[in-house]
């Protein structure tokens, strides 16, 4: 595994992949042209927020990006800090939308069609189905839950209520790792045997009192964050994994934040079908050099697929490494959230559907039931 020249932090790491902005263009207004078209609120989606921290305030701002094409409205913006919501109402002002405080009455509204859920984790059960079964649409952060049952709770309502639901895996419609699916099931390796996969960054947040920091809150590292990657395998295995075993802890960051129970460090084995072995580690206090986001599929003799980061793309045969080319990098959480709104608008089934976010959540709480029981954890488990 090449190591680039300096740990990426976090954020750093998907900032500089375009797959997020952690400093949000704060629109005070829309452009002109934008403004324009809103006269006629059938025509338009209109949106609903609940959580405007950290992502949910990305993921406005993408939409806000995207209105004169998709023609976005947002009518509603629920949080319960009251600086979240104004700074949410701030952004999207020409379009008045209303602050709320209890998404309940966010829910209750009538010129809402669909409602980006951005809370924490722990709260994605409740709030992702409260949304489905007031009849709106969904776009849910990732993960989908915490635990096996909230999982099983947000699938269930998703099969029930037929609303169009999509999870936030942006990565779904990033060229980077679109082109690595792609030259997998296209058989750029032969047949796949061996998955190697890390992401060592430094520099991870450490605020104390944080909800991800709390594993039962956030789910744990291997769910809060890695979810990303375990849904690019399923996705590109086209399976989920049979069982799990694997270690890890806290040994590095004790007490930083105080109170900390989040991991800060683990390595896990998964078995797929065909029996396809997959490795993946996670370190987050990497130290300067040894950072990055790797993915390598080692298939037949001699053959190997492999994403530095996430548009560095080659596959090596007979000893000799050529790089993929890929489509020029565009924000994917601007694609994802056009892509929710096409498919409400056509009537679609999302790329990064509720089996996208089940097989993905369940294959990090797999994992983390074999690291935090140290035993073998079985898929039929944490499949409820
Ligand atoms: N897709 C990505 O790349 C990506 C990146 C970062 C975070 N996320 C996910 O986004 C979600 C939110 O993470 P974050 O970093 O923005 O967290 P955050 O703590 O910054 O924001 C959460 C917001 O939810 C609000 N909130 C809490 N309870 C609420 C309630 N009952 N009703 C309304 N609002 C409530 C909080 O006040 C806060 O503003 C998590 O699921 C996280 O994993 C995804």
């Amino acid at each position: 595994m090449k190591t680039p020249k300096k740990a990426v932090s976090r954020r750093k790491f998907i900032e500089k992949s375009g797959l997020l902005s952690s400093v949000p263009v704060i629109a005070a207004g829309l452009p002109a042209s934008s403004l324009a078209n809103i006269q006629d609120a059938n025509k338009f989606l209109r949106l609903g927020w609940i959580g405007v921290g950290g992502r949910g305030t990305s993921l406005l701002d993408r939409a806000l990006r995207s209105v004169s094409v998709s023609t976005l409205k947002v009518n509603a913006i629920c949080d319960i800090d009251p600086k979240a919501r104004a700074r949410g109402i701030r952004m999207c002002a020409a379009m008045k939308p209303a602050g709320i405080h209890d998404y309940k009455d966010l829910l209750a509204r009538k010129d809402i069609d669909a409602v980006f859920v951005a809370t924490p984790i722990y709260l994605h059960p409740e709030h992702a189905v409260a949304v489905l079964e007031s009849g709106k649409h969904c776009y849910c952060e990732k993960p989908m839950a915490p635990t096996p049952e909230g999982v099983k709770k947000v699938y269930d309502a998703v099969k029930k209520t037929g609303r169009k639901f999509q999870i936030g895996f942006q990565w779904r419609y990033h060229s980077g790792f679109l082109g690595f699916v792609d030259q997998l099931q296209g058989g750029a390796v032969g047949k796949t045997s061996f998955v190697s996969s890390a992401r060592h960054v430094g520099g991870y947040p450490e605020k104390e009192g944080s909800w991800y920091m709390d594993r039962k809150l956030s789910g744990d590292l291997i769910v809060e964050q890695a979810v990303h990657e375990m849904n690019v395998f399923c996705w590109a295995l086209k399976a989920h994994p049979l069982r799990a075993a694997g270690f890890g802890g806290i040994n590095a960051l004790e007490g930083r934040p105080k109170g900390r129970s989040m991991m800060d460090s683990y390595g896990v084995t998964y078995e797929f079908p065909g029996n396809i072995r997959l490795n993946y580690t996670h370190v987050i206090y990497a130290a300067s050099g040894f950072g990055g986001l790797y993915m390598t599929v080692f298939g037949d003799a001699g053959k190997a697929l492999e994403l530095e980061g996430t548009v560095n793309l080659s596959v090596t045969k007979s000893g000799k490494k050529t790089k993929v080319d890929l489509p020029p990098l565009k924000d994917s959480t601007e694609l994802a959230i056009q892509s929710f709104a096409r498919s409400i608008r056509e009537d679609k089934e999302p790329l990064a559907n509720v089996d996208a976010g089940r097989h993905a959540t369940l294959m990090s709480l797999l994992g983390r039931t074999a690291i935090h029981e140290k035993r073998v954890a079985e898929w039929k488990e944490v499949a409820l």
